[in-house]
């Protein structure tokens, strides 16, 4: 059953899983998505997983983000900041409501960088993440307790959007802070491939 509320702050979806076993998946749209995006996504890498998707709040134009940026790939870091503490804020209220461990998220591009620093701001927040097409969301980030958090990073060889160099700093950043991180890079654009699907699925079966 597929659930849309708008009351705890953020339009969202919540589709409870029928396997108890399975983490709940917190998934983060890029830009111009929404809380329907990622949802065949989710079904698919992690069959029978309680599904949580919230809509980014901020509009640039009329697309949807997580926070607002002043170029590509150029944040406003206190608009990020702010952002991440709502978000984690309805984390916490989504869990209590639907009776949630804490999920791993699954975030692609703006949804990946949003819980890039969910992971450094609020790092109980989430049981892991999943950061597809992720750069490094801070440019003097503070440190945070990361130890043993399961991180899988994909970045794309040919991507335009996110140099190999700044995805290559944000594992080694989060691996700092103790993150159990695996980072592929695949040869893929900021899109996302099939390598991406099944590497995802491979390692959401093991977290
Ligand atoms: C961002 O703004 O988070 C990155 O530039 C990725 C994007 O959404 O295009």
């Amino acid at each position: 059953m597929t659930q849309t509320h708008a009351d705890t702050g953020f339009v969202h979806v919540f589709e409870p899983g029928a396997d108890p076993a399975r983490k709940p998946l917190l998934l983060l749209h890029g830009t111009g998505g929404d809380e329907r995006d990622l949802l065949a996504l989710g079904r698919a890498v992690a069959p029978g997983a309680s599904l949580l998707s919230p809509r980014g709040k901020v509009l640039e134009g009329t697309a949807p983000r997580f926070f607002r940026r002043l170029a590509e790939g150029v944040f406003d870091e206190q608009d990020l900041i702010r952002r991440t503490h709502e978000l984690g804020d309805f984390i916490e209220q989504a869990r209590a409501r639907y009776g949630l461990p804490a999920p791993i998220a699954v975030g692609f591009s703006n949804g990946a960088n949003i819980a890039a620093s969910l992971l450094l701001l609020r790092p109980q927040a989430l049981a892991g993440a999943a950061l597809l097409r992720a750069m490094t969301p801070f440019r003097h980030p503070a440190p945070a307790d990361l130890a043993g958090k399961p991180v899988l990073l994909l970045s794309g060889l040919l991507d335009p959007v996110v140099p190999a160099a700044d995805s290559a700093g944000l594992a080694a950043l989060l691996a700092k802070n103790g993150a159990a991180v695996e980072q592929r890079s695949l040869p893929a654009g900021h899109g996302l491939s099939q390598a991406d699907i099944g590497l995802l699925t491979d390692w959401l079966a093991r977290h």
